[in-house]
């Protein structure tokens, strides 16, 4: 029967099983290899960060509101400091705008006091206030994953 296979094909058995067993070992051979080279890159996260830097102090003289659509934050200073609230409307995500008596959310309604605090519509808790901190340059930073009590200013001016 060997020789029928081996008439048939023009490979004999042990030839094909050398073949098999070579292209197993490349096989695997390569696998280690990807592995190795994977080991040299770095097993990070590319998000991007919760703290931003808003620009120095003087940037903010009492009065000030800066509203920041790409990071979905207010920044207002008073003359008892500056502090930030999330512009990110509890109810679903939509960019609330600034008016006159607080914030207003365009997509369904809600409303909020000047504080953040909810006084209308589906909303179901008001927006954050958010850690805003001095960094070792001397810029003041906004971390939008640290939410702090209603009324937390950071003093600019002592
Ligand atoms: S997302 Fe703001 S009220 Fe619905």
């Amino acid at each position: 029967m060997s020789n029928e296979t081996h008439e048939k094909t023009g490979m004999s058995r042990r030839d094909f099983l050398g073949l098999a067993s070579l292209g197993a070992a490349v096989i695997s051979s390569l696998t280690v290899l990807a592995g190795t080279f994977r080991m040299f890159k770095a097993n990070v996260r590319y998000e991007e960060s919760t703290k931003f830097k808003i620009g120095k102090a003087e940037e903010f003289p009492a009065g000030t509101v800066k509203k920041l659509d790409d990071k979905g934050v207010f920044i207002l200073s008073k003359d008892d400091g500056i502090y930030a609230i999330s512009a990110i409307c509890t109810h679903l995500g939509c960019i609330v705008n600034q008016v006159d008596w607080g914030f207003q959310c365009p997509c369904h309604g809600s409303r909020y006091n000047e504080h953040g605090k909810v006084i209308g519509g589906p909303a179901p808790r008001s927006l954050e206030w958010l850690e805003i901190s001095e960094a070792v340059d001397g810029s003041l930073e906004v971390d939008t994953a640290k939410s702090v009590p209603v009324g937390t200013k950071l003093k600019l001016y002592a």
